[in-house]
């Protein structure tokens, strides 16, 4: 059966938005059906397979060619892994993320959103990914999460002064969906150099995606909250703890007394730990 009308742009718009599409990549519309678009796109197919490559410019150690898909999973996991452990400082980390070009989320996201915060805190959180605020300032945890957790943070006499917040994955994936555990595979040799470098004394992983991701367990935040873990940077072994995402906590606002708990347990580690040469 036909619809008596076409819905309108209004209904349209609303379609989208409950589907999660929040930005447009082309101000064009682009049809993927018709000949002239497939042939462009097969020498692109072609790169990521083992024997047709396109011609193309030498893209160095880090970055493929604008223009071209991102290297296949494991080529681009191993080519974040070389990247990651070459770089000296957080400035080069970032540098190196900017012209990294393994991760297809980069291709949607507006910008790299590295990390926020002082470099040398001896707290640092960690979150799953940006979101659309998050992308549009290029900081993490500036949304509506951001400032819950910006005050759970001035609730033991933390700030972005004293702290550090960075997230497992550095791009936002269209419309906030979950990361593809590819992705995830792809970023993690960023966050684990980044978290070597900051050297904090305590980490916090805020929620399941950025627990289970950095603290290898298949635990549910439920089991894993308010449990410390050791964490080895690379360099030294670090305690870490698992506590809820605060988005989740907008959500379910009860939870809000448990993440108090975890709270105190991270201000009583920081007063107890020898402290580094930090803030
Ligand atoms: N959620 C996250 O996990 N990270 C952000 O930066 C914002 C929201």
């Amino acid at each position: 059966m036909t619809p008596d009308r076409a819905p309108s742009v209004h209904q349209l718009l609303a379609f989208y938005l409950e589907a999660g599409v929040d930005c447009a990549l082309n101000d064009e519309p682009v049809s993927r059906m018709t000949d002239e678009v497939a042939a462009a796109a097969e020498p692109r197919l072609a790169y990521t397979g083992a024997t047709a490559q396109p011609a193309m410019k030498s893209p160095g150690p880090i970055a493929a060619p604008t223009g071209v898909p991102a290297p296949a999973p494991d080529a681009a996991i191993a080519s974040a892994r070389d990247a990651a452990a070459t770089a000296p400082s957080l400035e080069a980390l970032r540098a190196l993320m900017e012209r990294f070009d393994g991760c297809a989320l980069k291709a949607t996201a507006t910008r790299l959103v590295f990390g926020d915060g002082n470099p040398k805190a001896r707290v640092m959180f960690v979150g799953e990914a940006p979101g659309r605020e998050e992308d549009i300032e290029g900081l993490p945890f500036v949304g509506r999460s951001g400032k819950l957790l910006d005050l759970m943070l001035a609730a033991i006499g933390l700030n972005r002064g004293n702290a550090y917040i960075a997230n497992v994955i550095p791009w936002r994936p269209p419309g906030n969906r979950t990361p593809t555990p590819q992705e995830t595979q792809i970023c993690l040799p960023f966050i684990r150099r980044q978290i070597e470098l900051v050297n904090p004394d305590v980490l916090v992983t805020l929620g399941n995606p950025s627990t289970q991701t950095l603290l290898a367990t298949r635990d549910g935040i439920m089991r894993t909250r308010g449990r410390w873990f050791d964490y080895d940077t690379g360099t030294r072994e670090i305690r870490a703890l698992p506590t809820f995402h605060p988005a989740y906590l907008l959500r379910s606002p009860s939870y809000k007394r448990l993440a108090w708990q975890d709270l105190r347990a991270i201000a009583t580690a920081l007063a107890e730990s020898p402290g580094k040469d930090g803030v």
